[in-house]
C-alpha cells in the first residue's frame, strides 16, 4: 500500500505493515524533529492548516513537522475569521484552498465536515479531529509512543493488556486508537467508563472480530489493574454541554490510584489536554514525577510521526535517508535530566 496522494480521514487507512513502515521513518526523522539534523524533502511544498475548533498540539505540531521538512505553512483558525462566516460553503472553501497548497490539515467540530471538504478538493486532506469522530494522526503518534515505551522493557504490543479510561464515547482519539491497536494480536482491551460514556459498540465489535478480548468496567480501581498501558482521556464536556453525565472523582487518575493499582512497569498516556482545574476528574498533575507518565514523550513523538506521515502522503518518504544532514545551528540538549533515561538515543 502506498500513502502517496491519499486523504487521511480515518485510521481505517492503515494496516500493520504500513504502521511499522511509518515507525521506521519516524525513527529516522527523530534527529530532525529534535533540531539536530535537517531533511528538506518538502522544500517548496505548502501546507494549509484550517482549524475550526480549539487546538494547541495538533495544529502546532503539524505545522512544526511540515516546516522541519523544508515546507511552508499557511494557516487559518476559527470559522468566524473565514469566509464561511459570510455564508461560503465548505465545498467552495475547499476548492479555493486547494489552489493555494499541496496538503490540508483540517479540524472541525462536525463529523461530516472533513469528508465534505475532502470530496471537493484535489489535494490530500488530513483529518486533525472531526467532532466525536476520529483523530488519526493522534492515533499514529500514540502507536509510535507505545511502540517506543514497550521497547524499553523489551516488549512488543502483541499480547498486552490495555486500559482505556474516561470519556470513550465522545473522545475521538480513542476511536482512532482502537482501529490501530487492534491491528496487533491477542490483546485484552479494558474499556473503563461510566455506561453512558462507554466505547461505541461498533469499535468493540471490530476489536472482537480481530480476535481480541474486551472487558468493560465502570471502576478504575479494578479496570486499571495489571494493565500494561493506561490511556486516560478528558471528559469531552463541549460535546454534550446540554446534558450532564455521570463522572465521579473515582475517574481521577492520580498518584494515589496509580500507586494502589498500576503495575510498576505500566505506561501512562493521555492525548492531552488534561483538565488541570481544581475539581476536574482527569489525569492528575501529582503524577508528573512518576516515570510511568509518558505524556510529554508522547507529545514529542508527534513531530517525527507527523513528519513521516506528510513525507509519505507527498511521495517524499524515499528521499529522506539521502536528505539527512547535520543542522547548522545550536540547540541546547533536547532532554532534561528527568526525560533523558527514556530516550533511546539520549545523545540526540
Ligand atoms: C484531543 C482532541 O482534540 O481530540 N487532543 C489532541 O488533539 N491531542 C483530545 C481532547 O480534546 O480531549
Amino acid at each position: 500500500m502506498s500513502l502517496t496522494g491519499k486523504h487521511v480521514l480515518s485510521s481505517d487507512l492503515f494496516d500493520r505493515e504500513e504502521l511499522e513502515r511509518l515507525f521506521a521513518l519516524a525513527d529516522l526523522l527523530t534527529p530532525v524533529a529534535r533540531g539536530r539534523q535537517v531533511a528538506r524533502v518538502l522544500e517548496g511544498a505548502v501546507m494549509a492548516s484550517l482549524f475550526f475548533e480549539a487546538s494547541t498540539r495538533t495544529r502546532l505540531s503539524c505545522e512544526s513537522a511540515f516546516l522541519r521538512l523544508g515546507g511552508g505553512v499557511i494557516s487559518s483558525t476559527g470559522a468566524e475569521i473565514m469566509s464561511i462566516a459570510k455564508g461560503e460553503s465548505l465545498a467552495d472553501t475547499s476548492r479555493v484552498v486547494s489552489g493555494y497548497c499541496d496538503l490540508v490539515v483540517m479540524r472541525h467540530p462536525e463529523e461530516a465536515a472533513v469528508h465534505e471538504f475532502a470530496a471537493a478538493t484535489h489535494v490530500p486532506v488530513i483529518n486533525g479531529g472531526n467532532g466525536a469522530g476520529e483523530h488519526p494522526t493522534q492515533a499514529l503518534l500514540d502507536m509510535f509512543t507505545l511502540h517506543q515505551e514497550f521497547a524499553r522493557f523489551g516488549r512488543g504490543l502483541d499480547g498486552r493488556r490495555l486500559a482505556l479510561v474516561g470519556d470513550l464515547r465522545h473522545g475521538r482519539t480513542v476511536h482512532s486508537l482502537m482501529k490501530l491497536v487492534t491491528l496487533y494480536e491477542d490483546l485484552t482491551i479494558v474499556c473503563v467508563a461510566p455506561e453512558p460514556l462507554g466505547m461505541p459498540v461498533g469499535l468493540l465489535e471490530l476489536a472482537e472480530s480481530r480476535g481480541h478480548r474486551i472487558e468493560l468496567s465502570d471502576r478504575p480501581e479494578t479496570g486499571l489493574k495489571d494493565a500494561d498501558l493506561v490511556y486516560a482521556t478528558r471528559l469531552q464536556t463541549e460535546r454534550f454541554a446540554d446534558r450532564p453525565l455521570p463522572y465521579s472523582d473515582e475517574f481521577r487518575v492520580d498518584r494515589a490510584l496509580v500507586s494502589r493499582v498500576c503495575r510498576e512497569d505500566a505506561v501512562i498516556m493521555h492525548p492531552l489536554p488534561r483538565d488541570s482545574r481544581p475539581g476536574s476528574n482527569d489525569l492528575a498533575t501529582d503524577l508528573n514525577q512518576d516515570p510511568r507518565l509518558a505524556i510529554f514523550r508522547q507529545t514529542d513523538a508527534g513531530i517525527p510521526m507527523r513528519m513521516a506521515l506528510f513525507a509519505s502522503v507527498l511521495g517524499a518518504a524515499e528521499a529522506v535517508p539521502g536528505a539527512l544532514r547535520p543542522a547548522g545551528w545550536y540547540r541546547p540538549d533536547y532532554t532534561g535530566p528527568d526525560d533523558a533515561p527514556f530516550y533511546r538515543n539520549a545523545a540526540l
